[in-house]
């Protein structure tokens, strides 16, 4: 899947996204090495710290069904009045950073954060999380 399919993918997923507390709605599109897409979005909770983010939701749900190894995200997230063109580009919260670590080569994963399907902005998992701890560590 090309970089505009991921990123339509995102914003199919936050459809779906539950933020009735932030209004904040994000939604994720996880690329897997077998050629998968596994959306994901955030889903919030009355008890705020129990919500879980659009990242780590797409994480769960590959892993849950056997897949443990991924090449790329695209996020996309804002107000949830904001539905094609959001107001700022979704970066990644430091958690969700970390898990995606887990699962993939930090210098190789595309972290892709999107306004639009025709603006949007690319890092490595590398360059966010830079000198990063990861399973090899406790080799
Ligand atoms: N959120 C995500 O889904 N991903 C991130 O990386 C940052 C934050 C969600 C969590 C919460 O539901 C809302 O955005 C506001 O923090």
């Amino acid at each position: 899947m090309d970089r505009n399919g991921l990123i339509k993918a995102a914003f199919e997923a936050r459809k779906n996204a539950y933020a009735p507390y932030s209004n904040f709605k994000v939604g994720a599109a996880l690329l897997c090495d077998d050629g998968s897409v596994v959306k994901g979005a955030n889903i919030e909770n009355a008890s705020y710290g129990a919500t879980i983010c659009a990242e780590r939701s797409a994480v769960c749900s590959a892993v849950s069904s056997g897949k443990r190894s991924f090449s790329a995200i695209a996020v996309v997230g804002g107000d949830a009045s904001e539905t094609d063109l959001l107001g700022g580009y979704a970066m990644p919260c430091g958690i969700c950073r970390q898990v995606l670590r887990e699962f993939s080569d930090p210098d190789a994963f595309t972290v892709i954060v999107a306004r639009s399907l025709t603006d949007s902005r690319e890092y490595t998992l590398s360059a966010i999380l830079p000198e990063s701890f990861g399973p090899d560590n406790l080799k």
